[in-house]
């Protein structure tokens, strides 16, 4: 954990950001997977994480913004817990290590919050997204659940979005130990991309790495050998010379930082005159975003200039044709990157997708798109020093998204429709890396995991 002036000071921040009434920040419960007791592994909400530091379940945090008054709600240990879980800290002493003082049994929260819903009070809370959470939120407001999401708190939204998209200096270096983690797991299964390996075996392996660095993957990991799919969680695959293996994954810490970070690799190791083509076209899309990529510039600026390098370099292989800047206003390039450029890195994978996308990537000046591809950008606005990325351009030949835009004529002042066919099995390559923002421009977050074809190759090797 931080230390606990790490936490007091984020929650007076959050305090002088915000108006009346009370904020409750829930954190999570154990999930069941298949019995009540055999749970998932346990993930503590990232909110509470940020203001209440304390991964443990069944705890809910609350500021009263009039009084100041700071309470953790939750319950001392029985001897039957400490019987089967081993001993723990007192909830005061929990608390006392996140600086609040004053604590109370969970179930008194349902008087404290009851309390001020009869006297009219706001109650500010973050959209659910928990079976749990929702019911707890309807037993403690009386609000149901279809009503949760648009009754949740925007005051309380905009004032997390602003405090979280800006990296303090110890959440930089967690995410650089997440980076180190996803470094490992990357060149861990470049290395085992060989023909007659399983794709499980080597997501197996690299879950494992992510692990003993402190917790599960930052999300399910893709891995395949059909990568034109963008979010592959499908590992059934043997492996077959001649494909590329296409893994999108990242570690989280013990503090439940993330990295998130795609390669693709010549299953065998060794990429044809075909693959090595496409692959520099996404690897000079990358290049191009972290060039362009600093303060003040919005990133919908930086993935439209990445969409006009992948429709050049498509152009010159043959694949699209006419004016590249008129072929990116058309939304063509979105045939073979039908998705967004990146996201904001933090907490979560996503991070703060929970509080809703608008709030986090958009605002007042810069409004998401609504053309296909780049519908899909999850950041738009403008970079601040401090911000944490992606940079995820990729190029992919879909076949079902071919035959149609073949069929119903889309674009096809742009597209060589001919020429797609002897890419028809091709697959898809994706290259991402973490960028932090600083003053100037940006940074990679970690070491930068082989990139390159021939940097990739004699991984391999
Ligand atoms: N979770 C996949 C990605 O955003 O890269
Ligand atoms: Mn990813
Ligand atoms: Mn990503």
């Amino acid at each position: 954990m931080f230390s606990q002036d790490t936490y007091r000071a984020r929650r007076q921040k959050l305090t002088e950001k915000m108006g009346d009434g009370l904020v409750l920040i829930l954190g999570n419960a154990d999930s069941s997977m298949n019995y009540k007791d055999n749970v998932y592994h346990f993930r503590q909400d990232s909110n509470f994480l940020y203001f209440f530091g304390l991964d443990i379940q069944n705890l809910a945090g609350l500021i009263d913004l009039n009084s100041g008054e700071e309470v953790l709600f939750g319950d001392d240990f029985t001897i039957d817990d400490i019987i089967w879980m081993g001993p723990q800290a007192s909830m005061q002493e929990q608390a006392a290590k996140v600086g609040v003082k004053k604590t109370m049994p969970f179930k008194h929260l349902f008087n404290y919050v009851g309390d001020a819903v009869k006297q009219g009070r706001k109650i500010h809370f973050t959209p659910p997204y928990r079976g749990e959470n929702k019911l707890m939120l309807y037993e403690l407001t009386g609000i149901p659940a279809s009503q949760q999401q648009e009754q949740a708190s925007l005051e309380l939204i905009k004032a997390i979005v602003d405090l979280r998209s800006v990296k303090e200096a110890g959440e930089i270096a967690e995410l650089k130990k997440a980076a180190a983690a996803g470094y490992e797991m990357h060149v861990a299964a470049m290395k085992m991309a060989m023909p007659g390996v399983w794709e499980q075996t080597i997501a197996g392996t690299i879950e494992g790495i992510s692990l003993a660095n402190g917790n599960p993957p930052s999300f399910p990991i893709i891995l395949s050998q059909n990568g034109e799919t963008l979010h592959n969680h499908d590992h059934s695959n043997l492996l077959q010379e001649g494909k590329l293996m296409l893994v999108d994954a990242g570690a989280q810490t013990s503090m439940y930082y993330a990295s998130d970070f795609t390669r693709t690799s010549p299953v065998g190791g060794k990429f044809s005159q075909q693959q090595r083509e496409v692959y520099e076209v996404v690897l000079a899309a990358n290049n191009q975003a972290t060039g362009l990529a600093k303060p003040g510039v919005s990133y919908l600026s930086v993935h439209l200039e990445v969409a006009k390098v992948i429709v050049s370099g498509l152009k010159e292989l043959g694949l699209m044709k006419g004016d590249v800047d008129t072929a990116v206003q058309a939304g063509a390039h979105a045939l073979f990157m039908p998705h967004g450029l990146g996201h904001m890195m933090g907490l979560d994978v996503h991070d703060m997708e929970d509080l809703g996308q608008i709030y986090v990537g958009y605002d007042d000046e810069i409004r998401p798109s609504n053309q296909f591809g780049t519908a899909s950008l999850r950041l738009g606005r403008k970079l601040q020093p401090g911000f944490v990325i992606t940079n995820e351009p990729g190029i992919y030949f879909i076949p079902a998204l071919m035959d149609k835009w073949k069929t119903e004529k889309i674009n096809t002042d742009f597209i060589n429709f001919d020429r797609l066919e002897a890419y028809r099995n091709f697959g898809g390559i994706r290259l991402e890396d973490d960028l932090l923002i600083t003053e100037n421009g940006c940074e990679l977050l970690g070491e930068r995991i082989p990139i390159t074809p021939d940097e990739v190759e004699a991984t391999m090797k």
